[in-house]
C-alpha cells in the first residue's frame, strides 16, 4: 500500500515560501498517528522545511529525494528519484508507505499511489505550493470525519480518505 498524506486548503494551496501556512495541531497529531512506524518519502524542500531539531522525523524511516549528488541528511536515506524511494521503502517490511510531499513530489507520484489521506481545511490561503485536483472518476471517497474546531484548531477541517478506483 502506497499512500499520500496531505493537508489542503479550499483553493488547493498546501504551502507558501516553503512553510506550512496554518497551525492545526489536530492535523499534526493525525499525521503523526498515521505515519509513525512507517516509511515516509519526502522531497528535499519539504524535508528542509521541517525544523532541524525535529528531523529526521522520529520512529519513521525518512527517505529524502534530491537530484543533488552530494546531499547529506544525517539519519535519513537519500535517493535521486521517486522510483528509488519507493523501491527502498518496498525493501523494508512496511505495510503502508507514506508520501508526505511537497508539491513537486505529490504531482509526480499521484498516479503511483493507492490511497490519499487528505485533510481539507475550509479556508482560502494565499500560497505558492498546490495539490493536484483529485478527479472523481479516479478517486472514491471512503471516509469523511469532521475535525473538531476549538481554541487551538481554529479552522474548520475534515479528515477525508480517498481510494484509487481500480
Ligand atoms: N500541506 C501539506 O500537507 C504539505 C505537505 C508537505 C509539504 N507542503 C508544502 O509544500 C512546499 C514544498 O513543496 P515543493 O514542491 O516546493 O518541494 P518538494 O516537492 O518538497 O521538493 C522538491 C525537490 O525535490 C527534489 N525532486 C523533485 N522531483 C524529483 C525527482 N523526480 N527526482 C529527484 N529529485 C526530485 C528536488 O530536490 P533538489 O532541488 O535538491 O534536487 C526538488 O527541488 C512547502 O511550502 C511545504 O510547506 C505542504
Amino acid at each position: 500500500m502506497i499512500s499520500i498524506i496531505v493537508a489542503v486548503a479550499n483553493n488547493n494551496v498546501i504551502g507558501k515560501d516553503n512553510t506550512l501556512i496554518w497551525h492545526l495541531p489536530a492535523d499534526m497529531k493525525f499525521f503523526k498517528e498515521k505515519t509513525t512506524g512507517h516509511c515516509i518519502i519526502t522531497g528535499r524542500k519539504n524535508y528542509e522545511s521541517i525544523p532541524e531539531k525535529f528531523r529526521p522525523l522520529p520512529n519513521r524511516t525518512n527517505i529524502v529525494i534530491t537530484r543533488q549528488k552530494d546531499y547529506s541528511a544525517p539519519g535519513a536515506i537519500v535517493v535521486d528519484s521517486i522510483e528509488k524511494a519507493l523501491l527502498t521503502a518496498k525493501n523494508t517490511d512496511d505495510t503502508e508507505i507514506f508520501i508526505i510531499g511537497g508539491a513537486e513530489i505529490y504531482k509526480q507520484s499521484l498516479h503511483l499511489v493507492d490511497r490519499v489521506y487528505l485533510t481539507k481545511i475550509h479556508h482560502t490561503f494565499e500560497g505558492d505550493a498546490f495539490f493536484p485536483e483529485l478527479l472523481n472518476f479516479e478517486w472514491k471517497l471512503t471516509s469523511n470525519t469532521k475535525g473538531i474546531v476549538d481554541e487551538k484548531n481554529k479552522f474548520e477541517h475534515d479528515f477525508l480518505t480517498f481510494e484509487k478506483i481500480a
